[in-house]
């Protein structure tokens, strides 16, 4: 019999799409037998795993009690409960959760937010630039991707994108200043100072940054001087400090928020993915007090901003149930598992190809070069990410591809981010597996000769000039 035609509109049709018919804890199973380890989580999402019955349980309980209420004129005890979670859990002047159904929806509620504050303030107010990076990720909605810093998630849209100022990352395995991990962060913060006077203070409305950056370099983070500064110049220049935690939130970096490991507090908290580990869709903005009372308190009393689905009840509640599973151990977990595999991957480095190896918790992100002394990317036609993931597939280990970390266009990397509830040994079946798919791919690279840079010979010059 001729198999149905499939109708759905997927992401690429370059990828052959293997039918997941079943998920149990860090395990994902396919229709033909096969076993997958999810070391990626999704996109750093199912930070429980797979098949929760706790979960399960109380969706079903849930979604019996009531189907949905609109939070323009309902509130409901599974949508206060969250919010009381949440506010507990973050950051001390963190207490106002506004729910949103995504990431990106809520690093869009948090510039129209960060707006609304000065304009309450003075509705005569210039501030409404957003200083952002390049090589980083907010988004693909067009307010959101106005602010991702990765050309080709943005370059067919161009002309639709506000023009937000971009500064450089953070990064210390490729940028301008140093090799040095402290000297990086601080010229990348100083950076963000030379900006604000660039722009004039008067027309920025807030800076945006990842903790640790995610799918544009993954695993990048900075030394604590970095957003020390960032919280200096912000308060100086009543400019709103927007951390987007959409994928560090909830544990995935060895602390509940990412924000902790640097002792910060921003003035709007961007979550998403990890809040309800996949299990609901699911957002939120949190608000600081001064936020919310310029807004709601002494301004006009409403924000001019909300979504149909924005504080599902069915959400909430599996974002509370999930909440108090992260806290059960989970955190911890995360920091002592990606530690452990942190120093397994430490082997890799033996691997030609493996330029860059960094993380924290269990965000772990893997850069690859065809010369790891000039720090070269691969040819760009290798589509040298692709070949990993599928020899990491055939070896049944998914992890979340990426590129664009050697300038704006070139280089490969992935992201390894499997579930917070990872065992010891498991880490190790995940680190073998990995190991293997990449001397696979190391050998066809020599075998097939694709041991070339995508750079012309005259930039290699130039590359190699510059490091004499
Ligand atoms: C840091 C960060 N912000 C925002 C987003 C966008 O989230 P969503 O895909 O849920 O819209 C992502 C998604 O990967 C992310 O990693």
């Amino acid at each position: 019999m001729e198999a149905p035609k499939n109708h759905v509109f997927y992401r690429s049709n370059k990828w052959s799409y293997p039918k997941i018919v079943k998920g149990q804890g860090i395990y994902l199973y396919d229709e033909k037998g096969n076993t997958y380890i999810d070391g990626c989580s999704g996109s750093a999402v199912a930070n429980i795993g797979h098949g929760n019955h706790e979960v399960a349980e109380l969706a079903k309980e849930q979604i019996e009690t009531i189907a949905y209420t609109h939070l323009s004129r309902f509130t409901c005890d599974p949508i206060e409960a969250c919010a009381r979670k949440i506010a507990d859990l973050t950051p001390e002047s963190l207490n106002h959760v506004y729910f949103v159904s995504g990431g990106s929806e809520s690093t869009e509620a948090a510039i129209k937010m960060a707006r609304q504050y000065h304009y309450e303030k003075n509705p005569h107010s210039q501030k409404w630039k957003v200083i952002s990076k390049r090589h980083s990720f907010h988004g693909n909605t067009l307010g959101a991707l106005s602010m991702t810093g990765i050309t080709e998630r943005r370059q067919v849209y161009d002309q639709m994108l506000i023009n937000f100022p971009k500064i450089p990352q953070f990064y210390q395995y490729r940028n301008q200043w140093s090799t040095d991990w402290y000297h990086t962060s601080l010229q990348a913060a100083l950076a963000l100072e030379s900006e604000i006077q660039f722009q004039g203070a008067e027309n920025i409305a807030a800076f945006i940054s990842e903790p640790v950056v995610g799918s544009a370099a993954p695993g990048v983070y900075p030394h604590p001087v970095y957003f020390e500064m960032v919280r200096e110049l912000c308060d100086e220049h009543d400019i709103i400090f927007i951390m987007d935690e959409v994928m560090t939130g909830f544990g995935r970096t060895g602390k509940m928020f990412a924000c902790e490991h640097f002792n910060v507090e921003p003035d709007l908290l961007c979550i998403a993915k990890g809040m309800s580990a996949g299990y609901a869709p699911i957002g939120a903005v949190v608000a600081s007090d001064k936020i919310f009372n310029t807004i709601m308190t002494e301004g006009s009393g409403a924000f001019k901003h909300g979504h149909t689905y924005g504080g599902h009840p069915l959400s909430c509640a599996v974002a509370s149930k999930v909440i108090d599973i992260v806290q059960n151990g989970l955190v911890e977990n995360s920091k002592e598992r990606g530690r452990q595999l942190l120093d397994l991957l430490q082997n890799l480095y033996k691997l030609d190809f493996v330029g860059d190896i960094r993380g924290l918790g269990l965000m772990i992100g893997i850069e690859f070069v065809c010369d790891k002394e000039n720090k070269l990317p691969f040819k760009r036609d290798i589509n040298l990410k692709q070949r990993v993931t599928e020899n990491c597939l055939k070896e049944g280990l998914v992890v979340y591809p990426g590129s664009g970390t050697y300038g704006h266009t070139e280089g490969d990397h992935i992201l390894i981010a499997p579930p917070l509830i990872i065992t010891e040994d498991q880490v190790l079946e995940l680190y073998k597996k990995l190991e293997k798919a990449l001397l696979t791919t190391q050998e066809s690279l020599r075998k097939e000769k694709l041991w070339i840079s995508s750079l012309s010979p005259s930039h290699q010059q130039a590359m190699y000039r510059q490091r004499l």
